[in-house]
């Protein structure tokens, strides 16, 4: 048994806060019957109905994807672009946690789990992101402590940021510089380098939320263990 607002919000009908509202509003019916109470418990064998819209429950499924460069993030791409999606094999509805560019490869996690997905990516979840860029040129080390210190991009300051030169090839003019961010604005990594007038020539997510691409070659993926996924929650709530 579970609580019928734990319930809606897994479905990713609604957030947790917007479900106990629907809840109290009167306008959740289980098995037919108007639920009012907040903190009823629910079987998986009840039918919930929100708002006049039947809830599907499907089993939560967690993956984990290296996702390659040259496909997009989203479930359908109106170019008729590869997506994420065309390289995993499931019977459910998997959405993508967050989004990673079209030329950025690196660790994606999808799931069907939308009360997980909203809160690894409320931008108050404090979750790690550790990515790999390879920069043209050779990066100046004085900007790389500017830009842990934090860089105004789209008129708002990024928080502090972990920067470490991982390497300098003079001869070939680039840099390899690991970047560890807390936030997950829109092409940020990208942004903080422009910042600098670095262009990004590649990006890899190395590590999203303590997890780790290990054992996976690109385009490969495996599925999250119960630990892991109680780990992921614990880190957000
Ligand atoms: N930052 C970017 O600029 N691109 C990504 O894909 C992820 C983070």
């Amino acid at each position: 048994m579970e609580r019928l607002q734990k319930v809606i919000a897994s479905s990713g009908y609604a957030s947790r806060r917007k479900a106990e509202e629907l809840i109290l509003s009167g306008k959740v019916l289980v098995n037919g019957e108007v639920c009012d109470v907040l903190g009823s418990k629910v079987s998986p064998s009840d039918q919930i109905t929100v708002e006049g819209h039947n809830l599907k429950r499907e089993n939560k499924e967690y993956i984990l994807l290296y996702k390659p460069r040259g496909c997009v993030t989203t479930t359908s791409d109106e170019k008729g672009r590869k997506t994420v999606l065309d390289l995993i094999e499931t019977t459910n509805r998997l959405y993508p946690v967050g989004r990673l560019d079209y030329d950025t490869s690196g660790l994606l996690l999808l799931t069907n789990d939308g009360e997980l997905t909203n809160l690894l990516i409320h931008p108050k979840s404090n979750v790690e992101k550790v990515y790999v860029a390879k920069i043209d040129g050779v990066v100046n080390p004085e900007d790389m402590k500017k830009m842990a210190r934090g860089v105004i991009i789209d008129g708002k300051k990024t928080s502090r940021a972990k920067v470490k030169i991982k390497k300098i090839d003079k001869r070939k003019n680039s840099s390899i510089v690991e970047l560890t961010i807390h936030e997950g604005r829109n092409h940020q990594v990208k942004k903080m380098f422009d910042a600098f007038g670095y262009k990004v020539s590649k990006l890899k997510r190395e590590r999203f939320a303590g997890l780790t691409l290990d054992g996976l070659t690109s385009g490969k993926y495996r599925h999250l263990s119960i630990k892991e996924v109680k780990t992921l929650y614990s880190l957000v709530k």
